[in-house]
């Protein structure tokens, strides 16, 4: 090894150039990367110093070791200063291009609603539910027996022909109303008996304001002492809640096989509040649902002494609600889902 001045001429040359080199280095990566030749032990200018000792006289090794020492730690405070502030400015940069305004009016979520027979078979539930009914899903296949035997409606009754029935076999059909249901509870639970059993019909009718497959809404109460009063009080509490606290019941006797005595319910046309307008065909009541007290024979047929328990049962359209209370004139525009319609319900 030369004089120790030659050394201390050929650190400073490193030096310098470290220092020129720093300055043009743009990223925490290059300053890793141009540490790494630098400091490499065995092809890094700074880093090879040390293999060179060897070389040094006996009597210069103390102090060719303090040199070199020397600038290893000058370069590395150097690396070191260089990297945190490269670091810095990138994470500064970071966070610069990653922020996000977050007062910036948020992209529109489309929503959709529920069907609008589905909102009111919901809130029909939510009523009578508030009311302690329970909820009864009955089957959409039944047999003759259970959809009309039972309701005391016989083979040769003429009340078959009220609805046209889909048979599936000489013994099994798709019902044609939820009041099948009715005679399921009945042979299986003893009173007090207080269900709403919601589900889809079946009738081979199809007009404006009629669809082969539809929804109904079953409600049976079966206890001591139940009259047509009770019905009445109920219903009232139910159009009030459906169609506005000022609407009114009228109830008219009518004829169904399962019930007696049978009623037609009305309510006051909640659009015309009982003027008569184009909703009502300008009586002022519009027809709701059928109802009554439970045929005696029905309830003798599930095994119901009806001299101890009666009943009252009743049996609502539920697309009926739907097209009255949202103003729909035609019952396939809520089998169609025609976005432009159900889009404007949302109850
Ligand atoms: N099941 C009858 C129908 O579909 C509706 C009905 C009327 C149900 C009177 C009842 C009732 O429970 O008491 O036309």
């Amino acid at each position: 090894m030369a004089e120790l001045g030659e050394l201390s001429e050929k650190l400073s040359l490193i030096r310098q150039e470290i220092s020129e080199e720093l300055t043009k280095l743009n990223s925490s990566k290059e300053v890793y990367e141009y540490r790494k030749t630098i400091m490499d032990s065995k092809t890094g200018k700074i880093g090879s110093l040390m293999r060179e000792m060897g070389k040094v006289p006996k009597e210069l090794k103390a102090e060719y070791g303090k040199q070199v020492n020397e600038i290893k730690t000058w370069a590395t405070e150097c690396f070191d200063e260089l990297d945190t502030k490269m670091k810095e400015e990138e994470l500064k940069a970071r966070y610069e291009s990653e922020k996000i305004d977050v007062t910036l009016p948020s992209n529109k979520i489309r929503r959709g609603y529920l069907h609008p027979a589905t909102q009111v078979r919901n809130q029909i539930v939510d009523i009578f539910a508030s009311l302690g009914f329970s909820i009864y899903e009955g089957n959409e296949i039944e047999t003759d027996y259970y959809n009309f035997t039972a309701l005391n409606i016989p083979k040769d009754h003429p009340a078959r022909d009220m609805q046209d029935t889909f048979y599936l076999s000489p013994e099994f059909l798709l019902r044609t109303q939820t009041s099948s249901g009715q005679i399921h509870v009945m042979e299986s639970q003893q009173p007090p008996i207080k269900i709403i059993s919601p589900g889809k019909v079946f009738r081979s009718d199809d007009d404006a304001t009629h669809s082969p497959m539809f929804s109904q809404m079953e409600g049976l109460v079966v206890d001591k002492g139940i009259t047509l009063c009770d019905l009445q009080g109920m219903l009232d509490v139910f159009v009030k809640k459906i169609f506005g606290d000022d609407t009114k019941t009228r109830l008219r006797p009518s004829y169904f096989p399962f019930t007696e005595p049978s009623v037609e319910v009305d309510v006051s046309c909640f659009q015309c509040k009982g003027c008569g307008c184009k909703l009502c065909k300008g009586t002022g009541w519009i027809e709701v649902l059928g109802a009554g007290v439970v045929n005696k024979k029905v309830l003798e047929g599930c095994g119901i002494d009806s001299d101890v328990y009666s009943g009252l049962a009743f049996g609502i359209g539920i697309e009926r609600i739907a097209m009255l209370k949202y103003g729909i004139n035609n019952i396939k525009l809520l089998f169609e889902s025609d976005l432009r319609v159900l889009d404007q319900i949302d109850d």
